[in-house]
């Protein structure tokens, strides 16, 4: 009988050093630290617009996230307060709606290295449900080249919509891609959510 008792503790003692050792085995395999999520879209350029500044914060999230490089297109006169109210029926950017040839004059629209670039952002608030006027006239004359276009947009509610459509229609160059319009105090893990599902 009390072989019978000594047998059982040592069978119990043994099953529980199994489960154990089975356990931390499992552990191991479960806890390898997982080599950092990298992002790659190759060399990253982001072009964007910004009146103020929301734009600019998104565009220097993705640049931050990508390792990216900026280029930010500047009117030639810049939009003050006033110039945006599109409240008022005759300030700076209610006339320029009404006017189907405008023309935003611009500053230097040259990129260093433009051509060593693979991914191309291109940001912008939204005027009116459309891209903002600088950004209209910027890609009417810029060369894209062959790269990869991926538009994005702030606004305070109105959707993308056909903002990006209209904007790759006024350039044969470029391979735009599908865009993605963010909210104007979008945060930052958002921006980061969106960027990790084009890698
Ligand atoms: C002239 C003008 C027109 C606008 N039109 C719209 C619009 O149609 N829909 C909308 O949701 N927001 C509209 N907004 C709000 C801006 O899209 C929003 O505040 C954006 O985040 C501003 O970006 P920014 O700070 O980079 O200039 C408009 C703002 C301005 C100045």
């Amino acid at each position: 009988m009390k072989s019978k008792v000594i047998m059982l503790v040592c069978g119990f003692i043994i099953l529980i050093s199994i489960i154990g050792a089975i356990i931390i085995v499992n552990n191991k395999k479960f806890n390898v630290p997982k080599e950092e999520e990298k992002i790659d879209l190759g060399k990253t350029l982001v072009i964007y617009y910004s009146a103020t500044n929301n734009t600019k914060k998104v565009g220097e999230e993705i640049a931050k996230i990508l390792d990216g490089d900026l280029f930010e297109i500047e009117p030639v006169n810049k939009y003050t307060t006033e110039d945006l109210d599109y409240n008022n029926t005759s300030s700076r950017v209610s006339k320029e709606h009404n006017d189907e040839n405008r023309n935003i004059e611009l500053k230097n629209i040259e990129i260093k290295d433009y051509s060593s670039y693979d991914t191309v952002f291109i940001g912008y608030p939204i005027w009116w449900g459309e891209a903002a006027f600088p950004v209209t006239s910027f890609v009417a004359k810029f060369d894209f080249q062959d790269k990869k276009i991926i538009p994005f947009a702030t606004s305070a509610s109105s959707p993308l919509g056909e903002s990006a459509s209209k904007l790759a229609s006024l350039t044969n160059s470029g391979s735009w891609q599908e865009g993605k319009r963010f909210a104007s105090n979008v945060s930052n893990s958002e921006i980061e959510t969106w960027i990790k599902s084009l890698g």
